[in-house]
């Protein structure tokens, strides 16, 4: 399943994200807020359980958390999602991966692996901002599943239908939540109308 966020706060600061002049800092401070606003969509279905507790009024039985989030940001751009979940999820645990583009063969590559011992028990999110031809979505997916993961939602800004279509082939147990659907995918496989290279304008690297 895949579902596209609806929202015109989301759809301001993406239009603002997306702009070629918008700066480094901007471009970071949108995609944090966007993160954070996705975040409320994204943990709708995790586990809650009922705890006693005690208001100035009267014993009450109420809802806490009752599973471990795993945030899993594909590095570098999904770095920029973190802090934006995290300020709702205080307590999420951090994996990271990394993978990047073969320019020749667009091939994701695998160069850095660190996961949380309990990725197995937890809930894990894997955050990452472009989905274009899913390629490194579905690469990392692989690796979380064989370290353990079994249930896995992969949160992305923006995608396509050709990398949305890739990573539900490939892993369909894997629930797609999107803050954009674009059109189409040029001939560098960038989506358009995008917003460029989204680790570059994070990191201003370009
Ligand atoms: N990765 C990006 O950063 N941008 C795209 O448009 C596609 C993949």
């Amino acid at each position: 399943m895949y579902t596209v966020l609806d929202h015109p706060l989301i759809k301001h600061k993406l239009t603002i994200m997306r702009k070629k002049d918008t700066s480094t800092k901007d471009f970071r401070q949108n995609l944090d807020e966007i993160a954070g606003l996705m975040a409320y969509e994204i943990t709708k279905d995790i586990k809650t359980e009922k705890v006693e507790i005690e208001t100035p009024i009267c014993k009450t039985i109420q809802d806490k958390i009752a599973e471990d989030i795993i945030l899993v940001p594909i590095l570098r751009a999904g770095l920029g999602m973190v802090d934006g979940i995290r300020s709702l999820l205080p307590t999420a645990k951090i994996g990271h991966i990394g993978v990047y583009r073969d320019e020749e063969t667009f091939e994701a590559v695998e160069y850095f692996n660190k996961l949380p011992e309990s990725i197995s028990e937890g809930y894990v999110m894997v955050l990452d901002p472009m989905l274009a031809t899913g390629v490194s979505s579905i690469t990392v997916i692989d690796m979380i599943k064989k370290a353990g993961a079994k249930k896995i939602k992969l949160v992305c800004l923006v995608g396509v239908m050709q990398g949305i279509e890739a990573v539900q082939k490939a892993h369909p147990d894997v629930d797609i939540v999107l803050a954009a659907l674009d059109d189409h995918l040029n001939e560098n496989n960038y989506i358009v109308p995008g917003l460029g290279d989204a680790g570059d304008r994070l990191f201003g690297t370009k």
